[in-house]
């Protein structure tokens, strides 16, 4: 097993060099020599170089680029389809270049399932017989591997076409199949090549609604392909852009979003509908007034400290609601002794982890900047409309720029 400290999947230092003498020309590739002049002068490609990754067991990690970037040569690394002209791949503490062929078979039998784009069914098997294939080769007793078969069946919805042959399914139906067939060997690892790029729109939501679903109760470490942008915002959780065989960057969606590393990656991302990828939480602000004081003379005195209209009442419970500071003001001028929370606006806070999308009504008829509050009822942040506007308009690039006031 690997240290806990260790990532579950580490790539280091991975070349990759297609042609004929791929050692003879690693000088060169050190060198710097790029792509297309090492196509030219030395009729060899370079399908990766120098790539290094850390990916976190249990999540869903998204690999993009251009058609030619090199995400098949990486993932087909990983269960060793493809050998590394240079560099390791340790999965789960295991080198696998260490594995000779019997440990590799088994492996990949136990440890890795691939889901391929064009689904990669056996068109004279039914989809019970494809589904238990991957147990049939580990060896299970039929009458147990078409038992799991079927329960992995009804999990992807398919309960009812389990003598059906591929061609009689649609390919979201077949995709499907592909999916039951990689979950039902239990591999921990899913490695996903553009999965669902050839099912239509509408099937393919439904694929990525499955597949956020069936990673909440399995937990599987999971690879994704994709070209779609949208796509892998929905269900990565670390997103690696590679171009030209090189890693251009790896973080977190919303730091991709954000923080696009270069003139490439801001090329992905600039089409990208903000409202529906960013959550609240990356585009907060941190409150301007808290307000703690038990009456309207101390909430005051509080307010006085900061230059908005408004503040957030707090009390050992958490966030309670907003005071205006006008309303604050006339309260004082008639009884400042009176209890602070009479001038208290019950506003209720948004979530940290809404989309800006579901927010931004409310945010765009509010006075002030709305209470982020989370599940716990503290106080995270405030949400106004210009840091919603940067973040829509502009990427939100713009370091701690003050907080708006109304
Ligand atoms: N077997 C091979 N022999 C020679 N070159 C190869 C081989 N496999 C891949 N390459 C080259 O390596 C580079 C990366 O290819 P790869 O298939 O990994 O790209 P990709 O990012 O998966 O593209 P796509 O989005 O089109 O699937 C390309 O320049 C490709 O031509
Ligand atoms: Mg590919």
């Amino acid at each position: 097993m690997a240290n806990k400290d260790q990532a579950f999947i580490r790539v280091e230092a991975l070349y990759k060099v297609f042609g004929p003498d791929p050692r003879k020309v690693m000088p060169q590739v050190h060198q710097g020599m790029d792509k297309d002049r090492l196509l030219r002068e030395t009729g060899h490609a370079l399908g990766l170089k120098d790539i290094n990754l850390s990916i976190d067991q249990g999540r869903i990690f998204v690999i993009m680029g251009l058609s030619g970037s090199g995400k098949s040569t990486l993932i087909r690394h990983f269960n060793r389809l493809i050998e590394p002209t240079e560099g390791r791949i340790l999965i789960d503490g295991i080198d696998v270049r260490s594995l000779n062929e019997k440990q590799l078979l088994a492996f990949r039998r136990q440890r890795i399932a691939m889901v391929f784009q064009r689904f990669g069914l056996m068109p004279h098997r039914t989809v019970i017989e494809n589904v238990a294939y991957g147990l049939q080769v580990q060896g299970m007793p039929r009458a147990q591997r078409l038992q799991k078969a079927r329960e992995w069946i009804d999990t992807v919805g398919l309960s009812g076409y389990e003598q059906q042959y591929p061609s009689q399914l649609s390919g979201g139906q077949q995709q499907r199949v592909g999916l039951a067939r990689a979950l039902c060997t239990d591999a921990d690892i899913l490695l996903m090549d553009e999965a669902f790029s050839a099912l239509d729109p509408l099937i393919r939501s439904e694929m990525q609604d499955q597949l956020i679903e069936l990673q909440e109760r399995l937990h599987k470490t999971i690879i994704f392909i994709t070209h779609d942008l949208d796509e892998a915002l929905r269900l990565g959780d670390r997103i690696a852009i590679l171009r030209d065989g090189e890693l251009v960057q790896e973080g977190a969606p919303e730091e991709i979003l954000l923080h696009p590393a270069d003139d490439y990656v801001e090329a992905f991302v600039k089409d990208v509908n903000r409202a529906r990828a960013l959550t609240v939480e990356t585009v907060m602000k941190p409150p301007a007034c808290r307000i703690t004081a038990d009456t309207v003379e101390g909430a005051l005195r509080q307010m006085h400290d900061s230059t908005g209209r408004y503040g957030y009442y707090i009390t050992e419970q958490g966030y309670q609601g907003m005071i205006d500071r006008s309303a604050l003001e006339q309260a004082a001028s008639q009884d400042a002794s009176r209890s602070a929370n009479e001038v208290v606006e019950e506003i209720p806070g948004v979530r940290p982890d809404a989309l800006i999308e579901e927010v931004l009504p409310d945010t765009l008829d509010a006075h002030h900047p709305l209470p982020v509050v989370d599940a716990s009822g503290q106080l995270q942040g405030e949400l106004s409309r210009a840091s919603l506007a940067e973040a829509l308009v502009t990427g939100g690039d713009e370091p701690d720029s003050e907080p708006t006031r109304h």
